[in-house]
């Protein structure tokens, strides 16, 4: 019983929360979607986003157990705001997206391991912490913790394996 309300909530923010977002955000990029849906989901992609500053490059990632892994899968798909990142990134992690939000340039593709394994921990990190600046890619420093930003960066690594 618990489980069902859980969802008819979810249902009902997701409706009430997310959907006049989807137009006004769908109108400004509409142009963009039609240029760009063709590249997203490339493997490799042109990467538009600049490197981390050196000493985040060497930084080892804390959080890679099992259950980080979990908590950064939650992020991903459910909880991080303003958006979740498979928003952008896909529920595959591919970088094809909910089409309505399709970023600037195309978001990354996680599951390309050329282009993963070429990016340090630490490059994630920054990114998801400072945002992409000149992309769509979002700063998420302000709602997540640092703690979270690692295990989303565990998590996104499974993607490529
Ligand atoms: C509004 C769309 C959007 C959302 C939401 C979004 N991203 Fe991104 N993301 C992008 C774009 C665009 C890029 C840049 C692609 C490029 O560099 O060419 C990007 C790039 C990245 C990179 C690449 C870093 C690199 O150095 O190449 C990482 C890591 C990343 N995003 C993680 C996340 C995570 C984790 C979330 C959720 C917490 C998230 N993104 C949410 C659009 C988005």
């Amino acid at each position: 019983m618990r489980r069902v309300v859980l969802v008819l909530v979810g249902t009902l923010v997701l409706m009430g929360g997310c959907a006049p977002a989807v137009p006004s955000l769908s109108s400004v990029h509409a142009e963009e979607v039609a240029s760009q849906t063709q590249s997203s989901g490339d493997c490799t992609q042109p990467r538009k986003t600049k490197n981390a500053p050196g000493v985040f490059q060497k930084k080892k990632n804390p959080h890679t157990s099992p259950s980080a892994k979990k908590d950064g899968k939650e992020l991903y798909h459910k909880t991080a705001k303003p958006f979740t990142c498979e928003t952008c990134h896909g529920v595959k992690g591919d970088g094809l997206g909910d089409p309505d939000f399709e970023s600037t340039p195309p978001a990354r593709n996680f599951t390309c391991k050329a282009t993963m394994d070429s990016l340090s921990d630490g490059q994630l990190f920054w990114i998801i912490k400072n945002g992409s600046p000149k992309t769509s890619m979002p700063a998420f420093g302000g709602n997540l913790s640092d703690d979270d930003i690692w295990k989303l960066v565990s998590y996104l690594r499974g993607f490529s394996k």
